[in-house]
């Protein structure tokens, strides 16, 4: 935690989805004091972070993106005071903690909700919220043909004839923005946890805040996302145009917001940063989020979805680095996360294609396990020698694919219902992660737990523990940990600026000052690395100078 630039320029952001990190109590559901228990691991991989999802107070509709109370903590998963305890003891151990804020929307039994329910239409508790009456003859049609991003209508009718917004699940009413006490209480909700000391805030839906004051329709040609826009650089003037235009996406005026944000976390000593989860159609409109007076960071989701291949990966790595280089922000790179099918599962398929927000549970042919984690080991490297800051999602350094047999019996996500069934939901990607042994609950949960984990793990999970990884040099885990020390002594890497060498088509070649070259082959054919270089590591065995299709290299020059 030293140095003078900015730890958030540069750090690399471990994401506990607490349900399925570590089960302290036994009860087959992730909490904080299981965290607590694991922050000895997390010391050892090097990360300089722990990024939590929401842990509030929540009955759980979205898995706690339903916020009843954002002032307590749900008691699933613990207590404020042992909330304050791993604040305390994860910064003993130099990792910095920043748990999500879900400012687009609350639980529908959050006390301002059930207000608004129990005052009836016209009242000043509604006005927290956004609703409206209907259409159509007796209001029975909803205000617009805004659609819920879990499937379905945005509107829930209420059985006093109103309707009300809700983008996610109808459990999650949004909030109405333009409502000062609306505003109020989340600069004092950020002000509660900031002096407790978390050292910044995960923002989700941050481009979803502000909604068109007249709620027109939707434009004509948006495409249904799923959890934000689609993003294509083909057509990148067209995403423009509609999004500028977007009723209830990306509006220009969210930013205001978050330069209020940004005074409340400048009020506290020591570095506090946001990360924003803004969908953007293209790295300026994100680019727009990370000005110097606003948030600090953002996701940046177009790496997330490149395809696996090296024109479709330098074009988002170069458009991202000068977007937000031109407002002094740094870049933060992410595989995968608790929205998105794994990426072993996503690169293991043949077809080379742009992985689009809503085709998450569609892949294209089998799946080639082998392949994908021999290209997952090669994509860890490559993000990690990025100038900027990256994200590794719990089990991504396992090499966990994502779960695509889960029975429909145990499927908890609302898009399941939501979709009519049609889209299993995220599920494959919570799967509760192994640490040890042979049999679930593969140390997932204490000996003589009482329940089950929450989902059930493959039996095959005992290979790839924490415990079955450790010390194996040729193991996903190992990689990840020589990757990330590496990282952290190496002076070219983190913050700063790269520059590509020639290299032929499908061979991705960046150098970073001093000394520092990354080479990532993602072409069919050996690829014979420079003269006058050592390997510092590789994803795979480096043999004759050759690097073999689907393999990375960091090399000293
Ligand atoms: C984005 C979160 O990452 C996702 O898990 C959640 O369902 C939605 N926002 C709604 O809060």
């Amino acid at each position: 935690m030293s140095g003078t630039a900015p730890w958030w320029r540069s750090a690399v952001i471990y994401q506990i989805y607490i349900r399925s990190f570590a089960d302290g109590n036994g009860d087959g559901v992730g909490d904080i004091a299981g965290i607590r228990s694991r922050l000895p691991y997390l010391k050892s991989l090097g990360v300089d972070a722990i990024w939590i999802n929401p842990w509030y107070k929540s009955p759980m509709a979205d898995h706690g993106y339903d916020v009843a109370d954002f002032r307590e903590i749900d008691p699933l998963f613990g207590t404020v005071a042992e909330a304050e305890e791993l604040i305390e003891e994860a910064h003993r151990h130099g990792i910095r903690v920043i748990p999500d804020i879900v400012p687009n929307h609350t639980s529908d039994r959050h006390a301002w909700f059930q207000a608004a329910l129990a005052a009836g239409p016209g009242s000043p508790e509604r006005e927290r919220y956004v609703f409206r009456p209907g259409r159509g003859p007796d209001g029975a049609e909803p205000p617009n043909d805004w659609v819920s991003c879990f499937g379905g209508p945005a509107w829930t009718r209420l059985p006093d004839g109103e309707w009300y917004l809700h983008l996610f699940a109808p459990e999650q009413p949004d909030l109405n923005w333009e409502h000062p006490e609306v505003r109020a209480e989340f600069e004092s909700v950020l002000r509660f946890w900031f002096s407790r000391g978390v050292d910044g805030f995960r923002i989700d839906v941050a481009h979803g805040l502000i909604k068109h004051p007249e709620l027109p329709d939707l434009p004509p040609r948006t495409e249904p996302a799923v959890l934000g826009p689609l993003s294509r650089r083909e057509d990148a003037e067209e995403r423009v145009r509609q999004h500028v235009d977007h009723p209830h996406w990306d509006r220009d005026e969210v930013h205001e917001i978050y330069r209020a944000w940004r005074k409340v976390a400048d009020e506290f000593p020591g570095d506090r940063s946001f990360v924003a989860e803004a969908w953007a159609d293209t790295p300026e409109r994100l680019a727009a989020y990370v000005r110097r007076d606003g948030l600090h960071t953002a996701f940046n989701f177009d790496f997330l979805m490149a395809s696996w291949d090296a024109k479709d990966l330098r074009a988002v790595i170069d458009d991202s680095l000068a977007m937000l280089g031109a407002v002094g922000a740094p870049a933060t790179w992410v595989l995968s996360n608790h929205d998105v099918m794994r990426h072993v599962s996503r690169y293991g398929r043949r077809t080379v294609k742009r992985w689009l927000a809503n085709e998450r549970y569609e892949p294209e042919g089998p799946l080639d396990l082998e392949l994908g984690i021999r290209r997952a080991r090669a994509a860890a490297l490559l993000m990690l020698a990025l100038p900027g800051g990256a994200y590794v999602y719990q089990g991504e350094e396992l090499g966990l694919p994502e779960v695509e047999d889960l029975p429909e019996s145990v499927l908890q996500d609302p898009i399941w219902e939501r979709s009519g069934h049609t889209d299993r939901g995220r599920d494959g990607c919570r799967v509760p992660i192994p640490w040890s042994g042979q049999s679930a609950p593969f140390g997932f949960s204490p000996e003589g737990a009482s329940a089950a984990p929450w989902l059930p793990q493959p039996a095959d999970w005992g290979e790839r523990s924490v415990e079955a990884q450790t010390g194996d040099e040729t193991s996903m885990l190992e990689l990840y940990r020589r990757a990330l020390r590496t990282r952290r002594e190496h002076p070219a890497l983190g913050d700063g600026t790269l520059a590509w060498l020639d290299t032929p088509a499908g061979v991705l070649a960046l150098r970073r000052e001093p000394g520092f070259v990354c080479v990532v082959n993602l072409s069919s054919e050996a690829y014979r690395l420079p003269d006058h270089t050592s390997v510092l590591l590789a994803s795979g065995p480096v043999e004759d100078g050759l690097l073999a299709p689907d393999q990375a290299a960091w090399l000293a020059v």
